[in-house]
């Protein structure tokens, strides 16, 4: 017996990041984040339980694929069978829309389309917060692709989940991803998260991070660009001297990194409202009111370092697919 479902979700950009767990297991984050979905970036999952498979199966942008990425999605695949309380194995087959191998993190879009179509294909029916606390043990990030738009995700204990602030439509921001480096980034964003503790900065940044996020939520809320800007690249920079004071210590910037975060700052005295944002790895998020997109979209062009750009406004919450039209 066969049963099947599918589900797609956005990956997000944190303003305020998630950095280092107080339950590494299951991802109980050491401070709060705050995100916004970025469409048209998306993964699609097709999640299919048969009684004939003798273990779990998943296929990758077309590749199979086992160890690591394999075992994680048994893991969370574990929970909706307990939850479900059957012991099946499944088939999942997952696409991402975006290119792959480009560093931007597609790990919150994956656990969030697993979890929905998991789920959905045994007949679960749960509400979007159960849904976010799943998906944020397969990858913290995942929490905040399950509600849609501008969405925060709260720390505390273990229901720890994620609710949107505001709708997609709320406010009109443009995301410009420079892709900096192709290369597969040498310490996936587990790993980095248990080493935070070691930095000496740790303790700091997450004790201030309430006042980042209430100068980070009013400032979406009223669509303050000039707040929001400077409390965006504050967050990034206080997670970066984490990264980078840590024992082994994580460098992610690369000279294209430098390169955008100066024109960045040129195109500011200048006048334009721009900011940027940076994740685990040495891509450079260029984010603008779409009213600027069409002035800062030639200029992120002709900086040497930039590979290519992909361009993305908020995006909706994760959601179902039919089968038939999933095309995964
Ligand atoms: O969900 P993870 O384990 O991939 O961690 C995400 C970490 C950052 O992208 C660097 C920050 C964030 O809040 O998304």
């Amino acid at each position: 017996m066969i049963s099947t479902a599918s589900a797609a979700a956005h990956p997000n950009i944190a303003f305020i990041k998630y950095w280092g767990n107080r339950d590494h297991k299951l991802r109980i984050p050491a401070n709060g984040s705050l995100s916004m979905n970025l469409a048209p970036l998306e993964t699609r999952t097709t999640v299919s339980f048969d009684t004939d498979l003798k273990s779990d199966q998943l296929t990758l942008n077309g590749e199979a694929a086992g160890g690591q990425a394999l075992e994680r999605v048994s893991t969370l695949l574990d929970r909706i069978r307990t939850l479900a309380k059957i012991n099946t194995y499944a088939r999942v087959v997952s696409h991402n829309s975006f290119p792959t191998g480009t560093g931007i993190a597609s790990s919150a879009s994956a656990f969030a389309a697993l979890t929905l179509a998991g789920v959905t294909s045994l007949g679960l029916e749960l509400p979007e917060k159960s849904l976010s606390q799943l998906a944020r043990t397969g990858s913290g990030s995942a929490s905040r692709s399950i509600p849609g738009g501008f969405v925060e995700w709260e720390p505390e204990g273990e229901s720890s989940y994620a609710y949107s602030i505001a709708d997609p439509e709320h406010w009109d921001l443009v995301d410009f991803i420079t892709l900096i480096s192709e290369e597969h980034k040498k310490v996936i964003s587990s790993e980095g998260h248990k080493l935070a503790d070691s930095s000496p900065l740790q303790k700091a940044r997450v004790a201030d991070t309430p006042r980042r996020l209430d100068i980070c939520r009013k400032a979406t809320l009223d669509k303050d660009f000039q707040a929001f800007g400077e409390i965006v690249e504050q967050d990034s920079n206080l997670m970066h001297s984490v990264m980078m004071t840590s024992d082994p210590p994580l460098y992610y910037w690369q000279p294209g990194t430098i390169e955008v975060i100066n024109a960045v700052q040129r195109w500011r005295q200048e006048g334009l409202p721009v900011c940027f944002t940076i994740d685990a790895g040495p891509n450079v998020h260029v984010i603008c009111p779409a009213e600027a997109a069409d002035k800062i979209r030639p200029k992120l062009g002709s900086l040497i370092d930039v590979k290519s750009i992909l361009e993305c406004t908020p995006g909706g919450p994760a959601w179902l697919l039919e089968p038939e039209i999933s095309g995964v």
